[in-house]
């Protein structure tokens, strides 16, 4: 059966994406949310659509609780630290929100606060006891991430909310088999206490309705349909915790985080209306109209989407979810994300910082595989993407016909269009829009490198060399026609590559509206004739072995490092190569101890007084916690001394005892000791 388009479309759009909750920085998993959605918006405002883009910090909680009691601050203080990682990290992506807010902003607040007392008011939540996992080593009740145990559904180790390693499912309060406390073990007892909940039974017959015909992607209708017909829970919507928003008549309790996170989409609009100065714009999406919904989320997060957000926005009659598009997760070597195992990739220290342009990672995002299939994210095949598709075939076929334009003409020269490749670009717009429509982008990104195929092939079979040489005009006709295409590749490539579109833009000389803002069907008008070619260069280059190796090394060594942990074994590491002349720049010596004391307040902290042969230095170590300062006070041993001073614990150190962690004791370190040396020797 052959779908409808609903694009374009007049109807003003939302997009939203998946909140990511501010507990902890970006990482590559996040990115199958964040970039599948910013290249579908772009898409929609190349053909003309009214689109507006929200998102926000997810701030409530235990994800963001258990953090912050790790880092040993309090929760506000956690999220505003990842908040303002987000706000930075988003633009260095080139995703570009509307608005992004947190769920713990005042218009959340009140806009959760409504909609509950609207769902209290129209009888859809009620009072009722709940047995739930008490920890007395901790004092504390146990909700959701503070609890693990079995999964009663598929038996695999689960967190008190969500089967997180086994089948996915959400899993409520009390639900959960053999609990034990998630943060010391203990096995856990039940209290008894007055609890609210919803209820999502009464919404079944809804919902089996509304997802048949909700659009988006199959493996989010057909995943929640299931859930609907194995039959629905009430859900438990408040918590027993001080953290989040307070449960509107019973202040003892808060609003469980997934009752206020998908309010968010509400609020962050809201709040980029009052941004724009038209408060009451939020409104054409969110109430009944024909404003569109578009939720982008990761399949983990099917069930809240799918289940309780529809029918909260039911039960206190707003504007449902026209579509919900979910992505396959990403995964790494075929195992799930998880920091503690080392399966993660980090966007700013693996990728940003590395330098790397982020165009390349978001085609590599989009294009290596379906959106509803798992991706197995590896440097390899990121580069190796990288180098045939955006190198080889696009970067070359743009960078051969403007250089030779250039060299020979120096501005387009006159033709006219060749009816053949025209037709290929109106092939391009078809697929393209039929891509947005089934919410698959792979079927755009694929069809960008068909067009820079058909450009190669056309260059290569018209010779332009050749003609260049034997009929000047005829090559002009050929370079018009290439320049025309690399015309049409700029603004199809935008949405996924904005910023290689702008300097391809700029290359092209093109004045007038910037590439974020022309429309798709202008890939079919070719650059008026005259126009300058402007300082041609390749706009995308190869990530090269060196750097492709340090990448793979840094995620072996992660994952190294905490499989040994977890098994408690000494770690071996592998390092990269360096040349003798790095080598050749540490200037190792040794030094005697002749002062060692303790830095106040400072636990592990020792400040050391060294004699270097040349002089005396201030060194601080950090191995207050293994020895007594009277056991290093007198010792010779290696030490770094051209190390650049840093401040440890308020003093400067300026240099490094080198130690030697013994292997069959892991975190146990011994100096490496060269007593009866005179201080300042050299090592090499
Ligand atoms: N805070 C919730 C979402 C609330 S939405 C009202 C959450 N946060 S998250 O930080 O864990 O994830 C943010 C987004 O990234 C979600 O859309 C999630 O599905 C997606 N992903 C996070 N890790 C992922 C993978 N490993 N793979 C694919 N997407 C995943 O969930
Ligand atoms: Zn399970």
């Amino acid at each position: 059966m052959k779908k409808l388009k609903n694009y374009p479309t007049k109807d003003p759009v939302l997009v939203t994406c998946g909140l990511p909750y501010a507990s902890g920085q970006m990482h590559i998993g996040h990115l199958r949310t964040y970039i599948p959605a910013d290249v579908f918006v772009r898409l929609l405002k190349k053909m003309r659509v009214d689109v507006t883009f929200v998102c926000g910090s997810d701030t409530h909680g235990t994800p963001v609780l258990t953090a912050a009691e790790a880092a040993g601050v309090n929760p506000k203080e956690l999220y505003t630290k990842y908040n303002q990682h987000y706000l930075d990290v988003f633009p260095r992506l080139n995703v570009a929100f509307d608005n992004y807010g947190t769920t713990d902003d005042p218009e959340n607040i009140a806009r959760t606060i409504q909609i509950v007392k609207e769902l209290q008011k129209n009888g859809y939540i009620y009072p009722k006891e709940l047995d739930s996992p008490y920890c007395d080593n901790c004092g504390r009740s146990l909700p959701d991430r503070y609890v693990r145990g079995e999964c009663p559904h598929c038996h695999a180790d689960a967190r008190g909310d969500e089967c997180d390693q086994g089948c996915g499912r959400y899993l409520e309060p009390g639900e959960i088999l053999n609990p034990r406390c998630a943060i010391c073990g203990s096995p856990t007892r039940t209290i008894t206490r007055t609890h609210y909940y919803f209820k999502l039974s009464s919404f079944e017959g809804f919902l089996k309705e509304y997802l048949q015909n909700v659009d988006g992607t199959k493996i989010a209708r057909n995943y929640a349909l299931g859930w609907v017909n194995e039959g629905l829970k009430d859900w438990c919507i408040t918590r027993d915790l001080d953290w989040g928003i307070k449960y509107p008549g019973d202040e003892s309790l808060t609003l469980y985080v997934w009752v206020d996170a998908p309010i968010h989409y509400m609020s962050s609009t809201e709040e980029w209306a009052k941004k724009i100065k038209k408060p009451d714009e939020w409104k054409k999406f969110w109430l009944p109209g024909n404003g569109r919904l578009v939720h982008f989320i990761g399949q983990d997060i099917v069930y809240h989407h799918c289940l309780f957000w529809p029918s909260m926005l039911k039960g206190s009659n707003y504007n449902l979810p026209f579509a919900i598009v979910a992505s396959g997760m990403v995964k790494i070597r075929n195992h799930n994300f998880s920091r503690s195992r080392g399966y993660v990739v980090w966007i700013l220290d693996d990728y940003l910082d590395k330098g790397l342009d982020p165009d390349y990672l978001r085609y590599y995002m989009v294009s290596f595989t379906g959106q509803t299939r798992d991706l197995d994210f590896s440097f390899t095949s990121f580069a190796e993407k990288t180098n045939t598709e955006l190198v080889g075939t696009l970067g070359n076929f743009v960078y051969r016909a403007l250089h030779f334009t250039k060299k020979h003409f120096d501005s387009v020269p006159k033709g006219t269009l060749d009816s053949s490749l025209k037709g290929e670009v109106e092939k391009a717009i078809e697929v393209i829009t039929d891509a947005v429509n089934e919410y698959e982008l792979k079927k755009y990104t694929d069809e960008i490198l068909r067009i820079a195929s058909v450009g190669n092939e056309y260059f290569q079979s018209n010779q332009p060399w050749a003609l260049v040489k034997e009929d000047k005009a005829k090559c002009g006709e050929v370079l018009f026609n290439a320049v025309a295409l690399v015309k049409a590749l700029a603004i199809f490539i935008e949405p996924v590559m904005p910023g290689v579109a702008e300097t391809i833009w700029k290359q092209l000389g093109q004045k007038g509206p910037d590439i974020h803002k022309v429309f798709l069907e202008e890939a079919l008008e070719a650059p008026k004739a005259g126009t300058k070619i402007v300082n041609p260069e390749p706009v995308i280059s190869k990530i090269d072995d060196d750097l492709l190796e340090s990448l793979k090394i840094v995620i072996d060594n992660r994952i190294k490092v905490a499989e040994a942990a977890q098994k408690g074994e000494p770690v071996m590491e592998e390092k990269e190569t360096i040349s003798f002349e790095d080598f050749k720049k540490l200037d190792l010596r040794a030094g005697k101890i002749l002062k060692c004391e303790k830095v106040p307040k400072k636990d592990k902290l020792l400040e050391l007084e060294v004699d270097i042969g040349s002089e005396k230095r201030t060194i601080i170590t950090g191995l207050a916690d293994q020895y007594k300062p009277d056991e290093l006070l007198g010792m010779t041993a290696l030490f770094l001394t051209n190390l650049e001073p840093k401040k440890i614990g308020g003093i400067e150190s300026h240099g490094m005892i080198i130690a030697i962690e013994k292997g069959d004791e892991p975190g146990r370190w011994l100096p490496v000791r060269v007593d009866g040396v005179p201080p300042g020797s050299k090592a090499a």
